[in-house]
């Protein structure tokens, strides 16, 4: 099905005028109830008067939605938003212009394995709908944890195997992860006190959150 193998490859990376200004807005609305959940897990403090204390990384931003929610949270210091889509890496800057004029966001067009910044550089990183998408999912989750301090937290929200399969984006080129798997690979990689959160939404999608501090 021509149709769906595009939408399959727009899912993975999007690109041109339809990645752009389609895919992006398809993607904020659909995946609502995934980033809703993953801002809630991340735990930035919606207090005013706080200290601005958090720096977040986000891998795969597509449209934006979880960047701009994290951005509102005034416990975060500073944002990086890491994509490997020059077409959404574009809509980033140009949406988020203000946060970068201020030094308070950072946009890269750059691959998860090979993130541009030094040791423990963020607090907490997250990525949501992404890792079906990368060819080494350990390496991946190791240069993560390479970037996050010490007792730093991770976030990684996905689609159940049996959604995927379901929906036909396992014979499309999509990696289907189940949590134990994906939970096994943090406990090799130094990480602990790893949890899962499983979630329907009013679709039936099923999704899992999976939250792990770096030793
Ligand atoms: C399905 S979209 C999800 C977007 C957003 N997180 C959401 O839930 O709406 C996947 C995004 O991850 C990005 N992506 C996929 N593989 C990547 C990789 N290896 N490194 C960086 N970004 C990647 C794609 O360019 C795309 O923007």
């Amino acid at each position: 099905m021509p149709i769906a193998n595009f939408l399959a490859r727009q899912l993975r990376k999007p690109s041109g005028w339809w990645g752009k200004f389609i895919m992006s807005r398809l993607l904020n609305a659909g995946n609502i109830a995934m980033n809703e959940l993953t801002v809630q897990q991340l735990a930035l403090s919606t207090e005013p008067a706080i200290e601005a204390t958090e720096k977040i990384l986000e891998v795969g931003f597509g449209g934006g939605y979880l960047l701009g929610k994290i951005l509102d949270r005034p416990a975060v210091k500073f944002a990086v938003g890491l994509d490997f889509s020059p077409e959404m890496v574009d809509l980033a800057r140009q949406r988020f212009r203000s946060f970068i004029e201020a030094g308070k966001l950072e946009i890269q067009c750059a691959s998860v394995e090979n993130i541009p910044y030094a040791d423990a550089s963020f607090t907490k990183i997250c990525t949501v709908n992404t890792i079906y998408f990368w060819t080494d999912l350990k390496k991946a989750l190791a240069e993560l944890e390479r970037v996050l301090i010490r007792e730093g937290t991770l976030l990684l929200c996905f689609n159940s195997p049996a959604f995927l399969e379901q929906q036909g984006f396992t014979k499309r080129g999509f990696q289907a992860y189940d949590v134990d798997r994906v939970k096994h690979l943090l406990e090799t990689l130094n990480f602990k006190n790893i949890a899962a959160i499983s979630q329907k939404d009013t679709l039936r999608e099923e999704f899992i959150c999976i939250l792990a501090q770096k030793q």
